[in-house]
């Protein structure tokens, strides 16, 4: 089975074509940072144009690039899919027209993919890997801990209930003088500074349940700086490292009650998986993988390039839908919110994240 997947809800465009023998024919991404990097954050409008220009061009080289690999041509692909939502709105629509086009001139089937399914299948085209296993997802856009069942079957056990958080980290890059995007850069930085210098809130921890908080951190961080006034800028390695110290607790904290509950629902542990952007911060990696341990998980992250958004994911879970006959009509409209879990509770106190 061949699937081609197309990614367009964020700040990346990108085609990928996948087997179900776990291979990747093609594996493009383009990202946008450059056109975003003036206004220090995304920039929806100036996202979905760049999507409609690039895509064309993008699925076209993909199709080369298979074509070189193994031989195979369109008419050999088996189903086009494309993220349904949730995502920026502009962009969806244009990966999602993309994908119904293509799928309408040559009679394939059309897959409109969950790009938090996407995440949250993307460890299953590392390996064979089996259903339940419990899953971090941190990226830019969203900050939840899952119970994978199996494929379209998700039980949300939390969420943030006010920024996501590598928004945090974006946010707090932004304070520190810091480029788009700030994972990267604070990590960097904290690389060269003192975590214990500064004494951070770690918010949610010790709480009940699994959500979580970053907006109090953040403005920790904001006190801190003006504190330290025309000093700040010589402690901001210190900053950097003391803030992303907190993230690391507090994302820990959340993930080991989580295994707890696993426990209790399965009855025994199984797999930790952390995706998502974030997810490429290698001090986040470390201490997980020793709560994971702590707590009989085996710990499993896929490489960055699998992490951060890409379309190798949304073409894998396109091969997981198209084997049960998970099928879209070409009615599907393109969703701005679609919760994995729609069963699952608000988050108390949530805010417009869900
Ligand atoms: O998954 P992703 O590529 O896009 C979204 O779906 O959001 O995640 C991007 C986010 C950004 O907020 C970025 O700052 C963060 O992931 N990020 C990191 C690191 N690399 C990327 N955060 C912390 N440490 C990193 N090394
Ligand atoms: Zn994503």
């Amino acid at each position: 089975m061949i699937v081609l997947g197309i990614e367009t809800s964020c700040d990346e465009t990108a085609v990928a074509i996948a087997t179900d023998r776990r291979e990747l024919l093609s594996d493009l991404v383009l990202s946008q940072m450059d056109d975003h990097k003036p206004y220090g954050g995304i920039v929806p409008e100036v996202a979905a144009r760049a999507h409609l220009a690039h895509l064309p061009d993008l699925v076209r080289r993909a199709l080369d690039e298979a074509k070189a690999k193994s031989g195979i041509e369109l008419s050999d692909i088996d189903g086009i899919a494309a993220t349904g939502g949730p995502g920026l709105i502009g962009g969806v629509m244009v990966g999602v027209m993309m994908a119904k086009a293509m799928a309408a001139a040559r009679g394939k089937p059309f897959l409109a993919i969950n790009h938090l399914e996407a995440h949250a299948l993307s460890a299953r085209l590392i390996e064979d890997l089996p259903f339940p296993y419990l899953l971090l997802l941190v990226s830019g856009g969203h900050c939840q801990l899952l119970a994978v069942d199996g494929v379209g079957r998700y039980r949300r056990w939390g969420t943030t209930i006010d920024d996501a958080v590598g928004e945090a980290f974006d946010k707090a890059a932004k304070m520190l003088g810091l480029g788009y995007p700030g994972g990267p850069q604070i990590e960097r930085l904290a690389a060269e500074g003192n975590p214990a210098r500064f004494n951070l809130p770690r918010p949610m921890m010790g709480r009940p349940g699994c959500d979580f908080s970053f907006s109090g951190l953040k403005t920790a961080l904001r006190h801190a700086l003006n504190k330290l006034g025309s000093d700040a800028m010589a402690a901001r390695a210190d900053l950097a490292a003391s803030f992303q110290a907190a993230v690391a607790d507090a994302l820990t904290d959340r993930t080991r009650r989580a295994m707890t509950r696993f426990v209790d629902t399965y009855g025994q542990p199984t797999t930790l998986v952390v995706a998502g952007g974030v997810a490429a911060n290698t001090h986040l990696r470390t201490r997980l993988q020793a709560a994971a341990a702590a707590n009989g998980f085996r710990f499993l992250a896929p490489p960055a390039r699998l992490c951060t958004d890409n379309a190798a994911m949304v073409a894998w879970a396109g091969i997981e839908r198209l084997g049960l006959g998970l099928i879209d009509g070409l009615d599907f409209a393109p969703r701005p919110r679609w919760p994995l879990d729609p069963d699952a509770p608000p988050a108390i106190g949530a805010g417009v994240k869900a």
